[in-house]
């Protein structure tokens, strides 16, 4: 088995294992959180390019849960038509196409909203607020539809955006979530949320829809990342995609040996303990790399962001052996995070 393997997901055929994570394109949306012709064609080109799995950025469902004002959003069925373009543009050249739900919870903007909730305040930032119970009911509603706004503009799945301490993972995390109701204390009330989105998508859409979910290798701890993931597979999460758990998570340490990050090293300590396929991320980069974790079955994915942005052929590279453009990993961060064209490497 290596990149090349074919790999199927809710019984969705993936032509290959290679994965575009979600990366925001900062800048390309408008305040309305409308497709743009450059998120189009940009998607497109990926998938040209050989990646089995598209995974399009962090898209919101709820306008006051944004992380900036110009992000994507699916809050409306306006966006349909938009989003449409970017899945028929990835599933044409025979990529799976999936897109990334997400909400901010307490780390929303000022710009975008007056208050930040999340499953409790946070005594850092006075703007936060803990959701009450009919909120999070709304909230879950509002990933429902995303789900099925997704479904109608013809994405084969979702991505529900559980890392990076966003709202999934802070009601994941016991470090951010000190509810003393339901959604909160135990890891199934702290996933309550979780459950009840995962159970309303499958409710409005078919079942060869695939809900997908990046969730926290640390919520705080890795251990409790396992108990996590355990969870999510029993509520009928399609695949895992591991990542980190932002700020609060607690960052394992790697044993001597281990040739990846912490959070790969996250990913493959989550796949010895479920069944779905664990897709692993961050700095994977090379295909000698991605194929060596797939063959010693410490994964059944391998995402890989910055060094497919900076050479969309990387899929192709790698079949053919060719040299591929590598990330150079700027400093003190990506580029990207101005902009899409800010990146040396990059095409645009
Ligand atoms: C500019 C930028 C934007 C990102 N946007 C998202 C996002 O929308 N959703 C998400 O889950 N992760 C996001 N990430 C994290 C990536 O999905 C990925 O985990 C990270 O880049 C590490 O993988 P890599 O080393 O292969 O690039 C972003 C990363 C960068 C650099």
């Amino acid at each position: 088995m290596d990149i090349f393997t074919p790999i199927d997901i809710n019984g969705t055929r993936v032509k290959n294992r290679v994965v575009l994570p979600p990366v925001v394109n900062f800048g390309w949306s408008d305040s309305d959180g409308m497709v743009s012709s450059k998120h189009v064609a940009h998607y497109e080109r990926i998938a040209k390019g050989g990646a089995g799995l598209d995974i399009v950025e962090a898209t919101c469902v709820n306008p006051e849960g944004r992380i900036f004002s110009y992000q994507l959003g699916i809050w409306d069925d306006r966006h349909i038509e938009g989003l449409k373009k970017i899945a028929e543009g990835i599933k044409r050249n025979g990529a799976t196409a999936l897109i990334q739900l997400h909400h901010a919870g307490l780390t929303t903007r000022k710009a975008v909203a007056e208050k930040a909730y999340g499953p409790s305040a946070d005594p850092e930032n006075e703007r936060s607020a803990s959701l009450t119970k009919e909120q999070i009911g709304e909230l879950v509603g509002n990933f429902v539809s995303a789900a099925n706004r997704a479904c109608k503009a013809g994405f084969d799945g979702v991505e529900l955006h559980g890392a990076h301490g966003y709202l999934l993972n802070q009601f994941a995390s016991s470090a951010i979530n000190v509810r003393t109701d339901e959604y909160g204390g135990s890891y199934e009330n702290r996933l309550r949320m979780a459950r009840q989105v995962v159970q309303g998508i499958k409710d409005v859409t078919s079942a060869s829809f695939i809900i997908g979910y990046r969730m926290a290798g640390c919520s705080p701890t890795l251990n409790d990342g396992i108990e996590v993931a355990k969870l999510l597979e029993s509520y009928g999460v399609h695949y895992l995609h591991v990542s980190h758990g932002g700020e609060k998570g607690v960052n394992p340490v790697v044993p001597d040996g281990f040739e990846y990050n912490h959070v790969v090293y996250m990913g493959t300590e989550v796949k010895k303990h479920v069944d779905i396929p664990v897709m692993v991320v961050n700095q994977i980069k090379t295909p000698e790399r991605a194929n060596k974790l797939l063959q010693e079955g410490l994964a059944d994915l391998v995402a890989i962001g910055r060094d497919m942005l900076t050479d969309p052929d990387w899929v192709t590279k790698a079949q053919k052996g060719e040299k591929i453009n590598l990330c150079i990993d700027c400093q003190p961060r990506c580029k990207r995070y101005t902009k899409p064209e800010s990146c040396p490497l990059a095409e645009y």
